[in-house]
């Protein structure tokens, strides 16, 4: 049974930081954060914006993009390392909120890779006949648990949301016969837990936030204890051979080379990271998406943001394979080869 990707959405926030917004903070610079990152501006969502809004926003789109009715939906599952609350789920929170009265719903923790599981969880419900149809939802309000104070990590995360809907390939879906997801191969390291973490807050606390004044300028609210600690340099070498490893394992299970792949959408980490990818790959830079740029590292929003906007911008043919791969906290990575049409 194929599972095909019958609608995307996506959602950023307004509020557009730029590198030099930043370095009124933060001891940084444009020159550095632009050299060291390819990353120009992000968007960072207002205090009262939680990741659930985010997360809600792209869903919408996503189901509506689809043309699948939201009580025919029967699983919800949220990629995100910012829930609104430990419990419930953001799923949870959500769920009404879209009408979907028939789903199950649930979080998972994977960070940057959360999109990558999450599909891969999706899928298989699809393929054992569980469901019909799923929603994927990757959101991230980073900016609610980065050290702002730490100029290495901050600079790099913006907030977001992606969804897609995933839909069983039936008699109302009839090009899909070999459409779809073809191959997904994930993986995990704990050994290198530490790299990336934080801690789990306190009960009662508030969050850790960058807001803004009246006149746009930025200011950084008191601290706390469980704040995103990187080891960003280790991470880098992990991510480049992480990715390479996984992109070429999941070629392999799609019976496919790179030859046959129009795009690929890597996770937005940092470009010098997505480059290396590419130089070791041997992937021409015209088949590579990049936003980050323009959105920043969005962790678990970061592929499906991405995939939308490629979609958008008429990057995505009818018939086309996609690779997308991921690597992020845990360690944790995964990636999954899909032939596009719906
Ligand atoms: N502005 C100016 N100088 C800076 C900044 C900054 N924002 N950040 C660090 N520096 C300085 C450091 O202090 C250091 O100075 P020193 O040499 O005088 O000591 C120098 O720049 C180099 O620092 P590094 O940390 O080695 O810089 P690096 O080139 O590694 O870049 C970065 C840091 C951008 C974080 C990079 O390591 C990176 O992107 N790592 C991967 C992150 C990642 O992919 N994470 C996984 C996903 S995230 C998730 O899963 C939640």
């Amino acid at each position: 049974m194929n599972a095909v990707i019958t609608g995307t959405g996506a959602y950023v926030p307004p509020n557009v930081v730029t590198n030099d917004a930043l370095a009124t903070v933060v001891d940084t610079s444009d020159e550095w954060i632009r050299a060291r990152t390819g990353i120009a501006e992000r968007r960072i969502a207002a205090a009262s914006e939680k990741c659930s809004d985010l997360a809600e926003r792209a869903a919408r789109a996503a189901i509506e993009n689809s043309g699948v009715a939201p009580e025919e939906i029967g699983l919800l599952v949220v990629a995100t390392i910012t829930a609104d609350t430990r419990t419930p789920s953001t799923a949870c929170w959500i769920q009404p909120r879209l009408g979907l009265r028939n789903a199950v719903a649930f979080d998972i923790s994977a960070a940057c890779s959360g999109f990558i599981y999450a599909l891969d969880i999706a899928r298989r419900y699809i393929q054992t006949g569980a469901v019909k149809h799923a929603l994927v939802v990757g959101a991230d309000k980073m900016s609610d648990i980065v050290d702002w104070s730490d100029r290495g990590t901050c600079v790099i995360f913006g907030d977001g949301a992606g969804a897609v809907v995933l839909s069983e390939c039936g008699t109302d879906i009839p090009v899909c016969e070999s459409r779809g997801i073809i191959s997904t191969v994930m993986g995990a390291d704990g050994d290198g837990a530490s790299l990336i973490h934080m801690k789990a807050p306190a009960p009662g606390t508030d969050g850790y936030a960058l807001t803004f004044g009246e006149n746009g300028a930025l200011s950084v609210a008191p601290g706390r204890g469980d704040i995103l600690k990187m080891e960003g340099n280790k991470v880098f070498v992990s991510a480049v051979r992480g990715m390479s490893e996984v992109a070429f394992k999941a070629l392999e299970a799609a019976g496919l080379t790179l030859a046959d792949i129009a795009l690929v959408i890597p996770h937005q980490a940092n470009t010098r990271i997505i480059d290396s990818i590419a130089d070791k790959m041997g992937i021409p830079h015209e088949k590579l998406c990049v936003n980050i740029d323009r959105v920043g590292n969005t962790t678990a929003a970061s592929i499906p943001l991405a995939l939308d906007e490629a979609l958008r911008d008429g990057r995505v043919r009818d018939g086309d394979n996609i690779l997308l791969v991921a690597f992020g906290a845990g360690l944790t990575w995964g990636a999954t080869v899909l032939r596009w049409g719906r």
